[in-house]
């Protein structure tokens, strides 16, 4: 479905309806933005909404349409939208100035919290970024200074922000072969000091451990895209014992995981301590910011030393708005809450109902379809998987868990139009949830999902799925 003339479907009619005002928008933003919007991930057939004002777990679009809120800020806003106590932090900061040109006490407290919450952190330090993605970036370079090693070994889908390192899987080897097309616009060496391997394969990564020159293994500790491909448990005590015994840095992204899988993120959660950890989105309580954290000695290679030839080894990190003191008052906010204990056990028992009524709603309607979760506050949903796909540890189990998602794409795009067509605003396949989701919310949102799935089976839009 992409342009107006194409549509078939009461679901598109009426999403059209009901968003003449994002529609006018989106055609203003094709004329200063390539893909009409602002992050991949935001791109929406016919058009995205565009939304004027968030609170709590609500927010309203420029057509004046509520939506009960499940990107929360790409999972920025664990405490919900414009949380009173954060926002009082951020605006009177904003008051006393956002950029102060030198260092001040709220970078040092903000950087504390983290080494009292994070594991790998608590003997260790930290170093304050503008985003996940450049977090990464720093990430590897430590590692690859520390080591004195040049290749970096990642997992297949799993998300580490844009940077050229990363952002797409490099495994030319691989049998069977992945699609070895090269994105335009990175460069072949960067490719080939990555080698992208199957999630949780053991003998993948001893392997190429065994070849050498490996700096670092860097993943998500929860899964792939956000814990969409689980990671178990096992492995990630396997890896930390691997990496122990050959010198190799182990990274955890806790982009997403930190201070969501548990107040000490997916290290806490899992009981597996990584040497460094990646942070972002959390720890700005819903403002810019990122964070390497972890093992001194590593983190040390940033330092300013006065021994001779040291300035040529050192780990250069300068940034403009790193440590800013806007989100610096903003994460100390969130992260104080945190702190306090009692995020955790109400997101989590919200998340766990909103996953078990809609496995209830594929059941009840008929449609082959499962809601599951690597963490509890994030709640996902694909069209003909079962429990059994999710268990990858082979490029074979990869490939197949890849085809269902494909065969996904489509029916997720139609169930998201239902669910905003009914005031409830999906993340493409995701859930996430802050604290302040509501019972009434969940409740809103199961029965907005129950009825989207009768509609679009209905429409004969999920034949497939029956
Ligand atoms: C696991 C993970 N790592 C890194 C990033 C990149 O963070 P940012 O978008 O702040 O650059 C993301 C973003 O979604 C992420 O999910």
């Amino acid at each position: 479905m992409s342009t107006e003339e194409d549509i078939e479907t009461y679901l598109d009619k009426e999403y059209i309806k009901k968003h003449p005002g994002s529609k006018l928008l989106y055609e203003r933003a094709k004329g200063v933005f390539a893909r009409g919007v602002t992050h991949d991930a935001r791109f929406f057939r016919p058009m995205p909404i565009y939304c004027v004002e968030a609170r709590g777990s609500r927010k309203w679009d420029v057509d004046g349409n509520e939506y009960i809120d499940y990107w929360m800020g790409h999972g920025a806003l664990i405490l919900g939208h414009a949380h009173p106590a954060v926002t009082e932090a951020a605006v009177n900061q904003a008051r006393r100035g956002t950029h102060l040109g030198a260092s001040h006490e709220l970078e040092i407290e903000w950087a504390e919290k983290v080494t009292r919450l994070l594991p790998c952190a608590s003997d260790g330090l930290v170093e304050f970024t503008s985003s996940g993605t450049e977090a990464t970036l720093l990430a590897l370079r430590l590692s690859r200074a520390y080591t004195g090693r040049q290749r970096v070994i990642k997992f297949l889908s799993h998300f580490h922000g844009w940077l050229d390192y990363t952002i797409i899987d490099h495994n030319p080897d691989l049998s069977p072969p992945l699609d070895s097309s090269y994105p335009p616009g990175i460069p072949d060496g960067t490719l080939r000091s990555v080698t992208a391997l199957p999630p949780n394969d053991i003998e993948a990564v001893e392997r190429t451990i065994e070849e050498g020159d490996v700096a670092c293994v860097i993943l998500e500790p929860g899964g792939a895209s956000m814990g969409y491909l689980p990671t178990y448990k096992p492995f990630l005590e396997w890896l930390r014992r691997i990496t122990r015994e050959n010198g190799v840095v182990l990274i955890f992204d806790e982009v997403v995981t930190g201070f969501r899988d548990s107040p000490g993120g997916a290290q806490e959660h899992y009981d597996v301590t990584p040497d460094l950890s990646t942070l972002g989105k959390i720890l700005g309580g819903g403002y810019p910011g990122g964070a390497v954290a972890g093992r001194r000695e590593i983190m040390e290679m940033l330092e300013f030393r006065d021994e001779e030839g040291w300035e040529g080894m050192r780990v250069r990190h300068p940034g403009t708005f790193n440590a800013n003191p806007l989100s610096a008052a903003a994460g100390n906010a969130c992260l104080s809450l945190i702190m306090d204990g009692y995020v955790h056990p109400e997101i989590n028992v919200a998340g766990r109902t909103l996953r078990s009524a809609f496995n209830d709603a594929f059941e009840d309607s008929g449609i082959q379809g499962l809601a599951w979760g690597t963490t509890d506050s994030i709640v996902y949903v694909g069209f003909g998987f079962s429990p059994e796909d999710l268990e990858v540890s082979d490029i074979h189990g990869y490939i197949d868990f890849q085809k269902k998602k494909a065969m996904n794409n489509e029916a997720i795009a139609h169930l998201d139009k239902a669910m905003i067509n009914r005031g409830v605003h999906p993340m493409g396949s995701r859930f996430i949830l802050s604290r302040v989701h509501t019972e009434e919310d969940i409740q809103k949102t199961a029965i907005a999902f129950y009825e989207s799935l009768k509609e679009l089976r209905g429409e004969g839009l999920l034949k497939e799925f029956i």
